[in-house]
């Protein structure tokens, strides 16, 4: 059995990668290990919402990173306009040696009572997608591999040009794209918010609620939304951005 010592090291060891190494190749016993761990994922009324395609092909690796490109560029011109300006990132998974595409099949939403189907059909759907994709991250972590979220891949033009590239049927949805392989420079963790702020004890700190000034900081200093754009989502809800 895991110790909590080791999960916690596994966890802090995972990054996103976004740059592989080309000439270093993932054995298809390691996918299959991380598909396994994989399957074990909890999801609403075990629905068990998960497929995957595991692609090695060059050609069509290729033509998915190109695809996604393609994808980025309605992206960059709405960041452009709502916020002046855009830094994307590129297809820096295109040399991972194996691709997995994440699927999931929505009729298996059938499984949650009726009630839990009326009300929650989406958000047991994707959590149970989500549960099986982060454990692919932790098992490829636990193997010495790199891997990334792609969830670009669930956007309406790629997701469909992807399941027309990849042959996937009605209705199965596309997910996330992971990219395996080994990365190409060693990744710092990228910051967490501490613990001290996050957890309550009994009852709601109400010193813990972040005031608009606070959530301002913390999305420029410590999120993915502070590496770019001039304009903030505290402006945008004031509506001074008119977005
Ligand atoms: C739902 C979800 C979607 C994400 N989408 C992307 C993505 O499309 N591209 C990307 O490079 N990273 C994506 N990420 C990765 C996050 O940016 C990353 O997890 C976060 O910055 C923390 O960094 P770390 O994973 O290295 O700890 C996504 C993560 C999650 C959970």
């Amino acid at each position: 059995m895991l110790s909590i010592d080791e999960l916690h090291e596994l966890v802090k060891t995972r990054r996103s990668i976004r740059g592989y190494q080309k000439d270093k190749d993932v054995s298809e016993e390691q996918i299959r290990h991380i598909l396994e761990v994989a399957r074990w994922a909890p999801s609403g009324g075990n629905g068990q919402p998960w497929e995957f395609i595991v692609i090695r092909d060059a050609e069509t690796r290729n033509k998915i990173a190109e695809l996604f490109l393609k994808q980025q560029e309605h992206k960059r011109e709405m960041e452009i306009a709502v916020r002046g300006e855009a830094k994307m990132t590129g297809a820096g998974f295109r040399d991972a040696p194996v691709y997995i595409i994440v699927l999931g099949d929505p009729r298996v939403n059938a499984s949650y009572p009726v009630r839990t189907m009326e009300e929650k059909s989406d958000s047991h759907f994707y959590s149970g997608l989500a549960n099986a994709t982060l454990l692919i991250h932790l098992a490829a972590a636990s193997l010495g591999l790199g891997s990334q979220y792609v969830s670009d891949a669930s956007s309406p033009y790629l997701s469909v040009m992807l399941k027309v590239l990849l042959g996937v049927p009605e209705p199965l949805k596309v997910y996330h794209l992971i990219p395996i392989g080994v990365a190409s420079t060693p990744v710092a963790p990228r910051p967490r918010r501490e613990l001290e702020e996050i957890v309550n004890y009994e009852n709601y700190d109400r010193q813990h609620c972040r005031d608009s000034q606070a959530i301002e900081k913390f999305l420029m200093r410590l999120t993915r939304r502070g590496s770019y754009g001039k304009k903030s989502w505290v402006e945008d809800d004031a509506g001074k951005a008119g977005h």
